[in-house]
This record gives structure tokens, C-alpha cells and sequence, in this order.
């Protein structure tokens, strides 16, 4: 009897440490995120017109589901006589409710954004001591998604502030996806796994390839695209189903070259990173929905078994990256990461390529695989014939690997 009770507390205990909503982001999850290009210049016909389009574009059959409004959507200063956040009704006149009601309506989910402190990271009210509260109001209002992030925390621990935060969304009775956002300052990676679905693992991101952006006014930089995916070496081992390494939403369509965004949306897709687009989809020309619909890039990224890719080899020009996808097949990408064009010679059969943190191996020594061109969507022979081609600046080549018998 006295070992039953000591079964049984144990199991609430572990149901209690289970703080998430498991099962919300099998796969990475994907959407638009208004921030990278509108920061709180964000309004209702703004959010309308991109759900209107996600559908238009074929986005949202692509796979892209979540409208996040990221910071500004509140009035400032002040919360209502409840306690309440109050949605700013110069920029949602018709209401935040019905505004989530016509993204609804679209098959689309929605998302906002708030922050662990005081304030946002805009000076908007923040959740500190409002946690419960906040998640009720969220789970009213009937979001899916809640970016949280972690600006104005002096003193708070992060690993206590994001699981409260998680206990008081399990709390309110609505599934929300739990978007944890400290920029990778506390190792969430170590801790985050049963708190959120995803997190982010750098500072924020910036518009160009390979640049640090320091920011005149104060301490703080954003960074290029190969910054963010280099950052933290030896973290994918904590990525997987539900609780993603998020390397930031995308700047494709937001000024790179079309080849460097193709490459950047390569990489993402590459290192299982959830998928936000951040340009805006009114201007979109055809060869940014072109690269944002790839659908056999996305099929890389969305792949069931959720490892993250990781860097196999360098001679400091061209990269060669690999992610290990369901049914024993691989993606390969090789990247060009200088300004200049490249000549690339990959000679397969001399490659016994180890995954040790997922006890994986491609034994192109032994076994053939079939490529396929993810790019040029097309069938590409095989791992026998060696690979020689030129590459532009900036640019990948992709190729899916699949065993043949
Ligand atoms: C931080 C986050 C960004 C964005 C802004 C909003 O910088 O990292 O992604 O949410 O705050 O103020």
C-alpha cells in the first residue's frame, strides 16, 4: 500500500514536471511572423490581407499555419480595470477576437507575443506577475501560439519565469504552442524540453548573408545568416519532435540576393528549424513564394523523425551539410559561402558520412543512393558518379539521397 501511494504521487509528480501541451509541433512548426518586417507597425488589414494570401499563394497548403503577431498589438502603459492587456483599438478596431475569428476561419491558427518581464522588448505591458492571468485571456481570445520572450527579466530566473508561464497555458484549458524566446542566453536547450515546443537559439536575425549588425543605440547586435546558424555548435542532440531549435523567422524576400535567400531558406529547412516567413506577402515577388513554397525543401525540413542537420565537412569555401531523413535516406547541401563563384568536386564513394548524436551513418563507400535535385526538382543519377560542378556566390546545391538495392 505504502509503495501504491508512493507510485502514485510519483506519477502526479512526473504529470506536474510534464508542464507543456505535449504533441502540439510534431514537426517544425511553420507561419508568418509579423515582426521582421513591420515591427509594431502591425494593424487588422495587415493580418487579414496575409491570411487572405497564405491561402492565395499556396502558402498555407505548402504548410504554412500560424499568423503570429509579434510585438505592438497592445496598448502601452496600461492595462484595463481588470488587469487585463487591452489589444490597441486604433490598430484592431474590429476587435482581436473577431480578427482570430476570420484567421480561423481561413484554416489558419493564430499567434501573439508577450514577454517574462515588465515590459515587452517595445515597452509594452509585460506577463511578469500576470502570468495566470495572461494565459486566461489568451485562451478567451482562442490563440494557438504564444511567443514569449525576454526583454525587461532583471533578477528572474529563466528556467522558473518560461515554466510558469507553461504551467498557467496548461492551467487555462487551451492547447497553445509554447514559443520560447530568451535568444539562447540560459541554455534552454537544457531545460526547455518539457516547458516549450520550440526556442530560440540566437539573438535576433538580420537581413544579410553573413553579417553582424551592432546596433548604434545600445549593446546588442543581430546577425546574418550563417551567424545564426553557427552560433552554438553541439546543441542539435536537444532538437527533435516538439521541442525545436528555433534559429529565428526568415528574411527571405526581405532584401538578400534571391540566391542567398534560396540558400538561407535551404538551411533552415536543413537544421529542422521551425519555418516563420517574415516579408511582406503583399510585395512577394514569385521567386521569393517560389523559394517560401518549395515543397520539396519543406518535405526536408517537415520530415517526420525531426533531426536537425549538421555541418559534415569545410575547406572553408564550399560546406557540405547532411540531415538524416526517415527510410534510412539523407539530405545533402552543399554550400558556397564566399562571394565569389566556386568549383565544387565531391567524389561520393570516398565518404563514410557518422551522425553520432542520432547513431547514424551514410556509407557511400558501400551503398548507392539515388539523387534527386531539390532545387532543379528533378531526378540527378546517382552516388557513383562524382559530383563536379560550379557554384555562384552564396548559393547551395540539394540533392535528397535515397538507398538503392
Ligand atoms: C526581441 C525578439 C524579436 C522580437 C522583438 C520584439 O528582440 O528576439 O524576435 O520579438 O523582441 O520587440
Amino acid at each position: 500500500m505504502k509503495n501504491l501511494l508512493k507510485l502514485l504521487s510519483l506519477f502526479f509528480i512526473a504529470q506536474m514536471a510534464a508542464q507543456k501541451y505535449e504533441g502540439l509541433a510534431p514537426t517544425p512548426p511553420m507561419g508568418w511572423n509579423s515582426w521582421n518586417t513591420f515591427e509594431v507597425s502591425i494593424n487588422e488589414n495587415l493580418v487579414k490581407e496575409t491570411a487572405d494570401l497564405l491561402v492565395s499563394t499556396g502558402m498555407k497548403d505548402a504548410g504554412y499555419e500560424y499568423i503570429v503577431l509579434d510585438d505592438g498589438w497592445m496598448v502601452k502603459d496600461r492595462r484595463d480595470e481588470n488587469g487585463n492587456l487591452i489589444p490597441d483599438p486604433a490598430k484592431f478596431p474590429g476587435g482581436m477576437k473577431a480578427l482570430i475569428d476570420y484567421v480561423h476561419s481561413k484554416g489558419l491558427k493564430f499567434g501573439l507575443y508577450n514577454c517574462a518581464g515588465t515590459q515587452t522588448c517595445a515597452g509594452y505591458p509585460g506577463t511578469r506577475g500576470f502570468e495566470y492571468q495572461d494565459a486566461r485571456f489568451y485562451a478567451d481570445l482562442g490563440i494557438d501560439f504564444l511567443k514569449y520572450d525576454w526583454c525587461n527579466t532583471e533578477g528572474i530566473n529563466a528556467k522558473e519565469a518560461y515554466t510558469t508561464m507553461s504551467k498557467a497555458l496548461k492551467t487555462a484549458g487551451k492547447p497553445i504552442v509554447f514559443s520560447i524566446c530568451e535568444w539562447g542566453d540560459n541554455q534552454p536547450w537544457t531545460w526547455a524540453g518539457p516547458v516549450g515546443n520550440l526556442w530560440r537559439v540566437s539573438g535576433d536575425i538580420y537581413p544579410c548573408f553573413d553579417c553582424e549588425y551592432k546596433h548604434p543605440e545600445g549593446n546588442w547586435s543581430s546577425w546574418g545568416v550563417l551567424k545564426i546558424l553557427e552560433m552554438r555548435t553541439d546543441i542539435r542532440k536537444f532538437s527533435g519532435p516538439d521541442h525545436w531549435n528555433d534559429f529565428d523567422m526568415m528574411e527571405v524576400g526581405n532584401g538578400m540576393t534571391a540566391t542567398e535567400d534560396k540558400s538561407h531558406f535551404t538551411l533552415w529547412s536543413m537544421m529542422a528549424s521551425p519555418l516563420f516567413a517574415g516579408n511582406d506577402l503583399r510585395l512577394a515577388t514569385p521567386e521569393t513564394l517560389k523559394i517560401l513554397t518549395n515543397r520539396e525543401i519543406i518535405e526536408i525540413n517537415q520530415d517526420p523523425i525531426g533531426i536537425q542537420g549538421f555541418k559534415y565537412q569545410s575547406d572553408g569555401v564550399n560546406d557540405v551539410w547532411v540531415k538524416p531523413l526517415t527510410d534510412n535516406n539523407w539530405a545533402v547541401v552543399f554550400l558556397n559561402r564566399s562571394d565569389k563563384p566556386a568549383k565544387l568536386k565531391f567524389d561520393w564513394n570516398k565518404h563514410i558520412i557518422v551522425d553520432k548524436d542520432f547513431n547514424r551513418t551514410l556509407d557511400l563507400t558501400n551503398d548507392s543512393y539515388a539523387l534527386r535535385d531539390l532545387w532543379q526538382h528533378r531526378d540527378d543519377g546517382n552516388t557513383n558518379k562524382k559530383l563536379n560542378v560550379n557554384l555562384a556566390a552564396h548559393d547551395v546545391i540539394a540533392f535528397k539521397l535515397k538507398k538503392l538495392n
